[in-house]
């Protein structure tokens, strides 16, 4: 019998068999823990906390704001806090699935209490002290958190700290709003903490598909997927019950997730995907209903959803990392037939739409481990369209994801290395300028790169789209120039080109790929000292 329809029955019969000198007490442990044995383990955060020692790896499960612990991390930032406040230096590393909320990164940073954090993160304490020195920082492609941790290339994990939904008589686990890399926490960690968290929809059951064929080289095997909707694994995440020191009980939302209305930018970004979609499927390039849709987090990506979702193609599907709105309208509508996904990171509204027909959503979202969600071999097989944000790109394509001014992190690649380097088309999108117009968002040489020249297909801004494939150094750097640039930049970057390949011609460098070295990033020197790139 699964957990939904026991938990209708057990709902008003919070009891549990006790000690015969206690057979008198009630036992007001949620309906939700079915196991027996660990229902004898449930306690309070703050003592489930202390079972976490300094210098401890910890695996928290948590993806984009969905599924992540939210007693547990706060009761341990109140254990560093003392411990700290004695003159002790307690500090953990802290793995995910990407980034959590608040309650889990924020509140550790806050107490000085991270000493090492992987992968993508958000969060603006976090992202202060990396800045200042203050934390140690190793931002890792999505798809290779699991399987660095199976190799052994990150150490011994500890602990893990998973949000589940429920736990089944037999002890499997009901995964909650993501799943990440909770299957590789569960199976590496020596001790196991579990937050059983009441407010997350017990209708998720049956919504998750965790495989657990992955093997280690040389014994790995293809991944049985060819369509996004397949389903390859197991509903359920499984546990070794030794290794559950403690079941905490909680009873809270997920981060919010909300969305601006697009903006213009977003709009006039979101409006040449489209022409560029249309006429892709004109040429053949493309069939009539697209191939499945990648889609990275926040507004643009939003908006292209939104066009999408008004736009001509039907019939089509996701295979993405996080599903928001955007991809949640889609389904309602009917535009996407089916969406795959590790993380469901919803705003209030959406999940308001999402619980109300649930049943409806259940058959047309699967939700899998980040390994799987942004697994290359997938990604390449199932020809994915990858659209994702970027910070810069320079004129030749290559693109900076996440380093402000070369120097300073702003949240990570996540899965954008994963899906660009994979994908059938590779798009990133920003608008041409920032802050004001102070910053073009087209430069001579990116101030860091995350996606090669070799990996970016399509640039687009609200300028434009620059269709970079099939061509040389030379004739991107033009396309790039004219199509994307803001034209407040465009005789500067032009100029620069120019003397680069005048340059070249005296003999002071190869006609290659054309650059002033001296010169190469002095746009973002100028912005570091000036305020303004030009
Ligand atoms: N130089 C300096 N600062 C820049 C900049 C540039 N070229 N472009 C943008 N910024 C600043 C903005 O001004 C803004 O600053 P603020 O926070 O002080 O207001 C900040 O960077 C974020 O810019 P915004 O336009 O709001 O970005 P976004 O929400 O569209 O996110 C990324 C863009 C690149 C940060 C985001 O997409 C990201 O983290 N990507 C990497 C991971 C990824 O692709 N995930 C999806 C994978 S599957």
């Amino acid at each position: 019998m699964t957990l939904i329809h026991k938990y209708k029955r057990l709902d008003f019969a919070c009891t549990r068999p006790a000690p015969s000198f206690f057979a008198f007490s009630i036992d007001m442990t949620s309906p939700r823990i079915q196991n027996i044995a660990l229902r004898q383990k449930v306690m309070s955060a703050d003592a489930a906390a202390s079972f976490i020692q300094n210098g401890d790896h910890v695996g928290m499960s948590g993806f984009t704001g969905a599924g992540y612990p939210k007693l547990i991390p706060l009761a341990l930032s109140k254990h560093i806090e003392r411990s700290n406040q004695n003159g002790n230096s307690f500090r953990v590393s802290v793995w995910t699935g990407a980034s959590t909320a608040p309650e889990l990164d924020g509140a550790l940073a806050k107490v000085g209490g991270i000493e090492m954090r992987l992968p993508y993160q958000s969060d603006p304490t976090c992202r202060t002290q990396i800045n200042n020195g203050e934390m140690d920082y190793i931002d890792i492609h999505l798809s290779h958190v699991a399987q660095f941790v199976w190799f052994g290339f990150l150490g011994k994990l500890n602990v893990a700290v998973i949000e589940v939904a429920g736990i089944l008589e037999d002890g499997r686990l009901i995964p909650s709003s993501s799943i990440g890399n909770n299957k590789t926490w569960l199976d590496q960690a020596d001790k196991v903490i579990l937050e059983v968290n009441s407010r997350q929809p017990m209708a998720f059951e049956g919504m998750h598909d965790v495989y657990y064929g992955t093997e280690r080289p040389p014994h790995r095997k293809p991944i049985p997927m060819e369509h996004p909707g397949d389903r390859i694994g197991d509903a359920y995440l499984h546990v070794d019950l030794n290794k559950v020191v403690a079941v905490v009980e909680a009873n809270l939302p997920d981060r919010n997730t909300t969305f601006a209305a697009p903006d213009d930018n977003s709009e006039r970004i979101a409006q040449h995907i489209l022409e560029f979609f249309g006429n892709e499927v004109k040429k053949g390039r493309l069939p009539n209903e697209l191939l499945p849709l990648q889609s990275g987090v926040g507004n643009i990506a939003n908006a292209v959803l939104s066009g999408l979702n008004q736009g001509p193609f039907d019939n089509m599907t996701g295979y993405t990392e996080v599903l928001q709105d955007g991809m949640l309208e889609m389904i309602k509508s009917g535009k996407l037939s089916m969406a795959s996904a590790t993380a469901l990171s919803l705003s209030n509204s959406a999940m308001q739409e999402f619980l109300d027909n649930i049943d409806f959503y259940r058959q047309r979202i699967v939700l899998r481990p980040q390994e799987i969600s942004n697994h290359p071999e997938l990604i390449r097989r199932l020809g994915i369209i990858s659209m994702n944000g970027m910070i810069e790109a320079d004129i030749y394509g290559n693109v900076n994801s996440t380093h402000i001014m070369g120097t300073r992190i702003m949240n990570g690649i996540g899965g954008s290395g994963d899906f660009a380097r994979n994908a059938y088309l590779s798009i990133f999108m920003t608008p041409s300028t920032a802050k004001g117009g102070a910053i073009s968002c087209i430069v001579p040489m990116v101030s860091h790169v995350d996606h090669t020249e070799h990996d970016v297909e399509i640039i687009v801004t609200e300028q434009g789209l620059a269709d970079l494939r099939g061509l040389a150094p030379r004739q991107r750097a033009k396309v790039v120039i004219d199509t994307c640039a803001h034209p407040d930049y465009r005789a500067a970057l032009h100029d620069y080109v120019d003397r680069a390949q005048a340059n070249a011609r005296a003999g002071h460098g190869g006609m290659h790929t054309p650059h002033l070295l001296d010169e190469a990033l002095s746009w973002h020197s100028r912005y570091e000292r000036e305020g303004r790139m030009l």
